[in-house]
């Protein structure tokens, strides 16, 4: 069973082909972060253009590599969800032409259950598993139990983490994407000897009850104490990369607080989960995996993060999501439209704060 997969739901463009034996014969993205940088962050409509620009060449480009042609395919899986709506109808349209064209099924899928699902591609994880998402767009813990059985735990009530260390490197004057920039000026400020605790930033919610995260609070800290040392032009790389230190430690200790209350709820209700996954693009930030594993050592679970390239956005996961919705005998109508906001969990009930997502 082959399955080719499109992504096109935010600022990647990604062609991939993957086989029922978990293995990835192409995985192919196409980066837009030189178009997006001058703005310091994702512009829509640069977006939408870029995909329409690139993924009919990725696309056969991936097949060039993979030496197999669109009849070799059992289906043709596409995001069409959550996401900015200008890719995604770019995705879907090209999807459902190439599912009509070669006569195979189409596959709409859920941006989400793609990150939610790559672990079983990387790791082969048997269901239940606990599911932190850590990306630029979603924060939340779900309890995977099976293809399409998602049960959200908790959720960001503003930012999600991804987009509080992007928000963060800007306050900094980091750049942007700001992960990576604040992990290795955090890293920078290790080496040089910083206290994690100089600029001790507050954690969100830490003990608080319930499973949900927030970090707008944190911003706002943050912003605080870069006004204090006279304003991001004014601070010396030292006292920057210190903060820059303390703002990762306040975000990696609040995650593994609220992971580690949606352990706890978990197994109050007995449920028969024995491994914690991380994904999303903020799990290749190596002190959160730490925290993480901390976390797991504790609470007598196996932690498993798939590589960065399957962690950040990419189309393996949505080929891979694909093949197991084929395989649990679903697919989608051509006429099915693409969705800007859907949730996995439709049953979840919709999260108090001003900037809720999912
Ligand atoms: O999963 P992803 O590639 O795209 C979304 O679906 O959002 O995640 C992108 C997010 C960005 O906010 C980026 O700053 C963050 O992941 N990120 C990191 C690191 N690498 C990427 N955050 C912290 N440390 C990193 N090394
Ligand atoms: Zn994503």
């Amino acid at each position: 069973m082959r399955v080719l997969g499109l992504e096109t739901s935010c600022d990647e463009t990604a062609a991939a082909i993957v086989d029922g034996e978990r293995r990835i014969l192409v995985d192919l993205v196409l980066s837009q972060l030189a178009e997006h940088r001058p703005y310091g962050g994702v512009v829509p409509e640069i977006a939408a253009r870029s995909h329409l620009d690139h993924l009919d060449r990725l696309v056969a480009a991936a097949l060039d590599e993979a030496k197999l042609a669109l009849s070799d395919m059992d289906a043709i899986a596409a995001t069409a969800g959550p996401g900015l709506i200008g890719g995604l109808l770019v995705g879907v349209t090209m999807g459902k032409a190439m599912a009509l064209g070669c006569g195979k099924p189409f596959l709409a899928i859920n941006h989400l259950e793609g990150h939610a699902l790559s672990p079983r591609l990387s790791d082969g994880v048997e269901f239940p598993y606990l599911l932190l998402l850590v990306s630029g767009g979603h924060c939340q813990t779900l309890l995977v139990e099976g293809v399409g059985r998602y049960r959200r735990l908790g959720t960001t009530v503003d930012d999600a983490a991804g987009e509080a260390f992007d928000k963060g490197a800007k306050l900094l004057g980091l750049g942007y994407p700001g992960g990576p920039a604040v992990e290795a000026a955090a890293a920078r400020a290790k080496a040089a000897g910083a206290d994690g605790e100089r600029f001790a930033l507050p954690r969100p919610m830490l003990g608080r009850p319930g499973c949900d995260f927030s970090f707008s609070g944190l911003k706002t800290a943050l912003r605080e104490r870069v006004l204090e040392a006279g304003g991001a032009d004014a601070l010396d790389p030292a006292t920057r990369d210190a903060l820059a230190l303390a703002l990762q430690e306040a975000i990696a200790a609040a995650l593994a607080d609220r992971t580690g209350r949606a352990v706890e709820r978990i197994a109050a209700e007995r449920a028969k989960v024995s491994t914690l996954v991380v994904a999303g693009g903020v799990a290749a930030n190596a002190r959160v995996r730490e925290a993480l594993a901390a976390l797991a050592r504790r609470k007598g679970l196996a932690l498993v993060a798939p590589p960065a390239r399957l962690c950040t956005d990419n189309a393996a996961m949505i080929a891979w999501a694909g093949i197991e919705r084929l395989k649990a005998g679903a697919t989608d109508e051509l006429g099915l439209a693409a969705r800007p906001r859907w949730p996995l969990d439709p049953d979840a009930p919709k999260a108090l704060g001003a900037g809720v997502k999912a």
